[in-house]
């Protein structure tokens, strides 16, 4: 491979310019994210300390091996939502290292309205468990939730990614060999019951943990019988009588202790093998990239100057380099694993998706994952290019990715609008994972295009009725709109909702995606098999 010759200046004051701005995105980010990680209200927190209970992410410390990282996902979901009074979504997860096994961890934190499920709660679980099953990775539930915060029933309960879907899930894992471990460290009501029921294994720590399909009041309620919650479905109960749990534990450390062990006789299989070579850091500084990336997303970006503080020793096997460069193609390797990147450079065109297409079909003939990075406005408009049939190179693209079944990546380190989001393997398209970076943007269309089509609507519309729109008129409903896409486009936006599964620092990217190839190796992967691509 040879490696990338990079033209930035680093001494300019346009790069520097964009160094600062960028800088100070990256310090929002990170301020953001430290006060996210607190958890819930101050009282809540001191309240459950004072229960003996550890916090959230100090249980999830202590259960994963010592100085291995862990990946956390989504961790500003919820962010803005509900006045911010579910941060993280009152649940976190991650992938993390027990004995040397990667191992999906779903942890409730009970300091955020009692570790209850919000609609974002509810799909950070799900995805959490669709990441398990797409990469064999056994599941280990730290439950201590107050399950359905119900006042949200009915954005949370009935429908086919709703809670149920958690117990559907586990049932589903299981009979694929995956393992699922519960913890019940606090509460486990109602619904919730079925995490540990339905789990392989169940830990139940003494005093603290209870199950039970209805809790004392509804008991109370429901048939005028008097018990408390421990007589009901404590851990005495569940380990000694009802057989509901496995293991009985003094507190968070034992149950954490008993948790580590049952893993000692799980097997670790890596059932995709990949060749892999020494690890080498890029040539260029990946730090280099704050002043590189789009904060004002008219600027034109190289991509090759992303790719180039990403891959290994900056090195990279173009493909087609000089056909359609407004798609960056090629090989090369990221922490010492074979990886084929699409990059934009630019608007897509018939010829950029006829690339694009037939170097996913080079990757997946060689069973070599794909990391998509994102920087594109849409396909290409206009007369001509309808004529040329755009419509239908754009689709044999999409029929490529949306078939490719290697694992896939995608980084958004600019925009993502219009179809282009489809066919550079946005969301729809099941990669393995997908971040944004601070700086990134995502929607329909770029705000400003959305203005125009709305104000060409609405003045067709008047000039019809005979009217016309009045300047003034037509300057607010540009402000509304912009502001609408500005707000609506921004990735703490969009990783709120769960439409991704993080903001990541850029200087991160290659950390992450050499975990994220590792982690895809525990499932085979499976043999590719495309349509009909139109011609
Ligand atoms: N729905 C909505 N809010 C709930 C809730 C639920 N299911 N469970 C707890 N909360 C809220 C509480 O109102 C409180 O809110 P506040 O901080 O605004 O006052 C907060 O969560 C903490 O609850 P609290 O009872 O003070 O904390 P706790 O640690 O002593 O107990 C639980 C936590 C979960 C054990 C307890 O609240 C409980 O039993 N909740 C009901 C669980 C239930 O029946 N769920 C059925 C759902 S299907």
């Amino acid at each position: 491979m040879f490696r990338i010759e990079s033209k930035i200046n680093t001494k300019s004051p346009e790069y520097q310019s964009n160094r600062d701005e960028y800088l100070k995105l990256l310090s929002r980010f990170k301020a953001t994210l430290a006060t996210i990680k607190q958890g819930g209200p101050e009282q809540a927190v001191l309240r459950h300390k004072e229960r003996g209970k550890l916090l959230v992410r100090d249980r999830i410390d202590l259960l994963v091996d010592r100085n291995t990282p862990f990946i956390e996902l989504s961790a500003l979901a919820a962010f803005g939502l509900y006045d911010n009074g579910f941060p993280s979504a009152g649940i976190i997860t991650g992938i993390g290292v027990i004995h040397g096994k990667e191992v999906m961890i779903v942890a409730n934190d009970a300091t955020v309205k009692g570790g209850t499920y919000v609609k974002e709660s509810i799909k950070k679980h799900v995805r959490a468990q669709e990441i398990a099953m797409e990469n064999r990775l056994p599941c280990v539930y730290l439950v201590d939730s107050g399950g359905v915060f119900l006042p949200e029933q009915a954005n949370v309960f009935p429908d086919k990614y709703d809670f149920g879907r958690f117990f559907f899930n586990q049932a589903r894992l299981s009979a694929q060999g995956i393992p699922q471990i519960a913890v019940v460290m606090g509460s486990c009501t109602a619904g919730g019951a079925y995490v540990p029921a339905m789990s392989d294994e169940t830990i139940i720590v003494r005093n603290q943990g209870t199950i039970f399909i209805g809790g004392p009041p509804l008991v109370k309620a429901a048939t005028g019988e008097e018990v408390s919650a421990e007589e009901l479905g404590g851990a005495e109960v569940h380990t000694m009588i009802s057989g509901v749990a496995d293991h009985l534990a003094e507190n968070d450390i034992h149950a954490i202790q008993i948790c580590r062990n049952i893993f000692e006789s799980i097997n670790r299989h890596q059932y995709q093998e990949l060749e892999t070579f020494p690890i080498e850091e890029p040539f260029y500084d990946p730090e280099e990239l704050y002043g590189i990336l789009p904060i004002d997303l008219k600027k034109a970006v190289d991509s090759k100057e992303v790719i180039a503080r990403m891959v290994d020793g900056s090195l990279f096997h173009e493909f087609k380099e000089r056909y359609a460069p407004t798609l960056t193609t090629g090989f090369a390797r990221i922490m010492g694993y074979p990886v084929g990147i699409l990059a934009n450079n630019g608007v897509l065109f018939g010829e950029t998706a006829l690339k694009g297409a037939h170097f996913v079909e080079l990757c997946t003939s060689r069973n070599i994952p794909i990391l998509f990075l994102q920087n594109i406005t849409g396909f290409i408009v206009g007369k001509q290019y309808e004529r040329a049939g755009i419509a239908r190179d754009g689709a044999k693209f999409v029929h490529a990715v949306a078939n490719a079944n290697v694992p896939k990546f995608t980084v958004v380190f600019g925009g993502s609008f219009g179809a282009g989001n489809y066919a550079m393997a946005g969301r729809a398209y099941e990669p393995r994972f997908l971040f944004m970076y601070p700086n990134s943007k995502i929607s329909v269309m770029g705000g400003e295009q959305a203005a125009n089509v709305l104000i060409t609507v609405k003045e067709d519309q008047l000039k019809a009725a005979g009217k016309s729109l009045l300047p003034d008129e037509r300057e607010k409903m540009l402000q509304t709109i912009l502001k609408k896409y500005e707000d609506e486009g921004s990735a703490y936006f969009s990783t709120a909702r769960l439409w991704d599964d993080g903001i990541i620092d850029p200087v991160d990217t290659r950390k992450i995606l050499g975990l994220a190839i590792a982690i895809s190796q525990n499932k085979k992967y499976e043999k590719t098999q495309y349509g009909i691509f139109r011609m």
